[in-house]
Order: structure tokens, then sequence, then C-alpha cells
């Protein structure tokens, strides 16, 4: 019999003190078979066939219930205190196909505002340093280790961390990407229990509950020290490339 994951296992843990928002049952499903479905094979062409346009922004994908079950579960979360504080939760953003996934700290004040995380200085230069890859933000999925922010913007406390974790845990079941990748000192300091400076853990990866976990700067601490801007570009193209997002130069 296949053995469960480390991850299955500490969201089983999750399941039997409580988490009313796991899914029953068997819970979402890794996808069969090879990472991702082979492109489908166009249709023949005809004389008067004109070339399929491919629109600039795919349709907006439909989620599965269980998982608008989950999403909103967590929408109406008040675990910590940070419930009192928040505009709202931001859940996180992007396709649920995504090979690649980015684990920010916790939302700002514009991101608490929208709704949606990264949308504030940091996240543009995240989506511009993607866009120059030629990597949209629907390509990938991007979260936090925690959903509410925190009052000033003051780091995550240990229970808040740990009263969060299972959201993400979950998120990363529901999205089986290739790869994750922890922006920042605080966000990766937390995925993998560790003391260590980003400075000595960034450009590598590490484990995180048997998935490959890329880490590399936060983007605000890029947009403080513009000379780490070639750095965090580096440690994207790379995590991308990895991801098969984009060809390997
Ligand atoms: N910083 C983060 O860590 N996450 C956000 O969503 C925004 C800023």
């Amino acid at each position: 019999m296949k053995s469960k994951s480390p991850l299955d296992r500490w969201i089983e843990l999750e399941r039997l003190f409580g988490a009313e928002f796991l899914p029953a049952g068997r819970g979402p499903q890794a996808p069969a078979g090879p990472a991702r479905a082979s492109p489908a094979k166009p249709p023949p062409r005809t004389e008067s066939a004109k070339p399929l346009q491919r629109p600039a922004v795919p349709a907006a994908e439909e989620l599965p219930a269980e998982f608008v079950a989950f999403r909103d579960q967590v929408l109406q979360c008040r675990k910590c205190d940070l419930c009192n504080t928040r505009t709202q939760v931001v859940f996180g953003v992007g396709s649920l196909k995504a090979p690649l996934m980015f684990i920010g700290e916790a939302p700002g004040a514009d991101e608490d505002a929208a709704g949606e995380p990264f949308v504030g200085r940091a996240g543009q230069l995240l989506t511009r340093s993607l866009l120059k890859l030629g990597v949209r933000r629907e390509q990938v999925y991007i979260a936090n280790v925690l959903k509410c922010r925190p009052p000033g913007n003051r780091t995550p406390q240990p229970n808040e961390i740990v009263s969060c974790m299972p959201y993400l845990l979950l998120q990363i079941k529901w999205i089986q990407p290739r790869l994750l990748c922890g922006l920042g000192n605080i966000a990766v300091q937390a995925l993998l229990h560790t003391s260590e400076g980003i400075s000595r853990l960034r450009g590598k990866y590490h484990d995180f509950f048997g998935r490959k976990l890329f880490a590399t700067f936060h983007p605000a601490y890029v947009l403080r020290n513009m000379n780490q801007l070639a750095l965090f570009e580096a440690d994207l193209r790379k995590v991308a490339a990895d991801a098969g997002l984009i060809g390997i130069p």
C-alpha cells in the first residue's frame, strides 16, 4: 500500500483535533498521471479556418464546490485575535493548476483593503518581476502564512502562525504545486522552523512536508534594497524555470 505523505499525515492529525474545514473522506486528490496535461490536439485545418486567437487573459477557472466551501470557511475564520482587527481575510489568489505557489508573510494594509495578496507596492514589484519573465499572476498561486493583517504590520505571533498554518497546508494540498517559493525571512523561517537568516536560505531548495520550497527575498525588502533586485529576479527566474513556467535560458 502506498504510504501517506507527511502533508497527508499532518492534515489527518488536524482533522483528529477537530479542524472542521478539512474535506471529509478522501479530500482533494493529486492529479493522476503526469503533472501537467498535454495540450489538446488542434482541430484539423480547413481552407477557411482562421487561426484560433487565444484570449490574453484566460477565462476564470471554475472552482470545485468543495474548494469554494473550504475558502468560504476560511473567510469567516475567528481562530485568533486578528479577526477583530482585520478588514477581511486574504485567502489567496491564482490558478488551482499553478505549478508554482508563492508564500508571503501576511497581508499588509493594501491587501487587507483589497482582499488579495501582494497588491501593494511590494506586490507590484513581484508582479512586474514575474512579467519580465513572461509569467502572469494568473499562472501561479499567491498566498501568505497568515490570512489576516497583523495590526500595524507587526510580525506574526507564533499562535497566529499555528492557527493559520492548516489553511496554507490545505491550499497546498488542493493546488499540488510542483514547487513552493517562500518570500522573505519571516515567511521562510515560519515555514521551515528555523532561525537561519534569509541571506543564507535564499537561492536554495528546502524540505517542507516532503515538498520542495525555494527561498528568496521578500519584495518589500527588495524595494528598500534595490541593489538586491538582480538577485531576487535571478531567484524568480530559477524557480519559474524549475516549475516549468518558462524555458531555461
Ligand atoms: N507582504 C506579504 O508578505 N504579503 C502580502 O500579501 C503583502 C505584503
